[in-house]
């Protein structure tokens, strides 16, 4: 079966009809949160703190509900509105943007204390063009230059992504390095065809060695990762009860209010209670 970045466009794509199909799938749920969980894992946050982080290519938000189980603040971008529909009906908490990451961020420089970005970046090296400043290189150069931008010194991207091939490989790396990002590859399960998983662990600034990929055969990987997965997902629904309940300690709570306060935000209620508002997708 041909991969979905061969078939068209992603706002194309990822239409009304195949963008409810896809989140509402249970297999693809659980391989975005374990690649999402994966990828927190390699951001190397600082522990029991909220962070800002960058959702890239988030598509309804199936990594942010994550984000948000996990106490942080996100925002989203994505090219397909359908997708970003989708979010907004399943009400996730971040902020997002209707944007073409080919064309690059416009953030204010540093915004970020991390960025992930699931099963999106293969799309950037499909571009369906050969004018010069719309082929892959361009775009990706754009993104990769901006996203360093917008990421404080120090933190770190992951990105988890699909290649086809090794010169695929090497140009996404090579234009990630001039555009300033240390950090390197991260190949889970690299000798399983079924659960291998490439990421890309880009560093700005000291951000430290890149760690090492899981190791495993193909059997038993699968297995594994459904119990993990299973446990995660216990702790989230442990967790997101928990919030349902009010009973985040007070520290965190200030320490998120005050994150929001440093973004900018307006409506960052003065007593402890937080309460929720409706979200706007920007254009
Ligand atoms: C396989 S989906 C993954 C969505 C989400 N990250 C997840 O894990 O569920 C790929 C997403 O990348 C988005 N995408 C592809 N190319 C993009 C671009 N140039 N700019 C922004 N988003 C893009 C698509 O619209 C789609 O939502």
């Amino acid at each position: 079966m041909s991969r979905p970045e061969l078939i068209a466009p992603p706002e194309i794509y990822y239409g009304d009809t195949e963008s409810k199909k896809y989140t509402n799938n249970t297999r693809i749920q659980q391989v975005q949160a374990d690649m999402t969980y994966r990828a927190l894992e390699l951001l190397n946050l600082p522990p029991a703190q909220p962070a800002f982080l960058l959702d890239i290519g988030c598509g309804s938000g199936l990594s942010g509900e994550i984000l948000d189980d996990e106490g942080h603040i996100w925002a989203g971008v994505d090219i397909a509105p359908s997708m970003l529909e989708v979010a907004l009906e399943r009400e996730v908490e971040g902020d997002l943007f209707l944007q073409d990451i080919g064309q690059g961020f416009g953030f204010r420089p540093g915004s970020f204390d991390g960025a992930i970005s699931i099963s999106v970046l293969q799309w950037l090296l499909n571009a369906e063009t050969s004018h010069p400043t719309s082929s892959p290189p361009h775009r990706l150069t754009r993104f990769f230059t901006t996203l360093f931008s917008a990421l404080r010194n120090p933190s770190r991207a992951v990105l988890q992504f699909y290649p086809s091939s090794d010169d695929q490989i090497q140009l996404i790396t090579s234009l990630a390095q001039k555009a300033g990002f240390g950090g390197g590859l991260v190949v889970d399960y690299p000798n399983s065809n079924k659960a291998k998983k490439v990421f890309l662990v880009l560093m700005v600034g000291s951000g430290g060695q890149v760690p090492q990929g899981l190791q495993g055969g193909a059997e038993g990987v699968e297995n594994e990762e459904k119990v993990k997965f299973e446990k995660r997902r216990e702790r989230a629904k442990a967790r997101a009860s928990m919030k349902k309940k009010s009973i985040k300690g007070k520290d965190w709570v200030l320490k998120k209010k005050e994150l929001y306060r440093q973004r900018g935000k307006e409506d960052v209620p003065r007593d402890s209670k937080y309460t929720a508002r409706k979200r706007k997708i920007r254009f």
